[in-house]
């Protein structure tokens, strides 16, 4: 019995040599190179190249090395077998830790300042709201969502959240649904965003969404920040926002083609912050634990934990 380690992008070597450590009893095999198809029972996989996973005839299941499994789906030979996904304290306060930053970032006006700063301009703002005067939308309440609009609450701003099903959080302004999104988007001064990328949410962020968001807010226009997934944006959408003034800003982790084609106009915008997908990365240190301890309840007869629906597409 086998666990294959199936990925692109990431270093293969770095993670087989965590599995092997956390799981000496079990052979850990890697695309490209010899090995035997049918011993192999557990997939590990970060965007594996299409139809690599076929012809696993005793696979049981296939571990999600991220959070997102949009990968995973886009495999049209995907083996029917249950999935789980990464659900990590640690990636979940990282990613905190990026969307914290970015609000605060619009907030406090910081690459205005740094760009005076470069120039040598000693130019002060009397125009400082307080993070309560700025409402931020978080669309997406799950794992990351929630943990975001949280941690935007203890700073003060004043947070809706934004979710497929109704949803009750304590202190916590929510909306669903299609019905729900025109009223979320009103109040909406910073939208976070944080969903999957499904065949409902792709290009949701275009033209109409940032229509609909709030243009009397305290920061002098919206701003968007999207650390889903690049699919959920439509760039000549924001860029379009962005020339006609109706955008202020956009911080984007992510894009629609990775990595960032050196002749997006994305790039030299003085209003958008690029960061290169790595919001909140994957450790193998703390994900290969998870994955590990998944196995071993697999063996023991138990349930798997953070199955993935397929359905739903997340
Ligand atoms: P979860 O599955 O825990 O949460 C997803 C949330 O999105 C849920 O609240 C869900 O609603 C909502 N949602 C899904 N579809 C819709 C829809 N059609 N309309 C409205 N709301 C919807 O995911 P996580 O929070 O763990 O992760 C979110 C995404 O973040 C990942 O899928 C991945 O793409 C991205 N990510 C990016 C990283 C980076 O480094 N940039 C790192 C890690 C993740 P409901 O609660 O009703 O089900
Ligand atoms: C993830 C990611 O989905 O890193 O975990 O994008």
């Amino acid at each position: 019995m086998s666990l294959l380690v199936a990925m692109t992008v990431w270093h293969v070597e770095d993670w087989r040599a965590r599995f092997k450590a956390l799981l000496p009893e079990m052979p850990v095999v890697v695309l490209g190179e010899p090995f035997d198809r049918r011993s192999v029972h557990y997939v590990a996989s970060w965007k594996h190249p299409a139809g690599s996973l076929s012809g696993l005839p005793n696979l049981a299941a296939i571990f999600s090395l991220g959070a997102g499994v949009d990968h995973l789906f886009a495999d049209d030979r995907l083996p029917e077998v249950p999935i789980a996904r990464v659900v990590d304290p640690d990636l979940t306060t990282r990613m905190s830790e990026y969307v914290v930053l970015h609000c605060l970032t619009h907030l406090r006006q910081q690459r205005r300042y740094d760009s005076q700063q470069r120039d040598r301009i000693w130019d002060d703002d009397r125009h400082q709201p307080a993070a309560r005067s700025v409402r931020v939308g978080v669309m997406g309440l799950g794992e990351l969502g929630l943990d975001a609009a949280r941690k935007l609450q203890l700073i003060g701003f004043d947070v809706a959240g934004w979710s497929r099903s109704p949803k009750s959080v304590e202190g916590l302004s929510t909306f669903a649904g299609g019905e729900g999104m025109a009223a979320f988007l009103a109040r909406t001064d910073i939208l976070v965003v944080l969903l999957p990328l499904t065949p409902e949410t792709t290009g949701v962020i275009d033209a109409t969404l940032l229509a609909g968001l709030a243009q009397d807010g305290r920061l002098g226009g919206p701003v968007v920040i999207n650390a889903g997934r690049g699919g959920l944006q439509v760039e000549a959408d924001i860029l379009a926002a962005l020339e006609a003034g109706t955008l202020k800003a956009a911080t984007l982790d992510v894009f629609e083609t990775e990595p960032l084609p050196p002749d997006s106009a994305l790039w030299n915008h003085p209003a958008v912050t690029v960061t290169p997908h790595n919001a909140a990365m994957s450790e193998p240190e703390a994900v290969a634990g998870l994955i590990a301890a998944q196995i071993r309840r697999l063996e023991a007869g138990q349930p798997l934990e953070h199955v993935v629906d397929p359905a739903r597409g997340y």
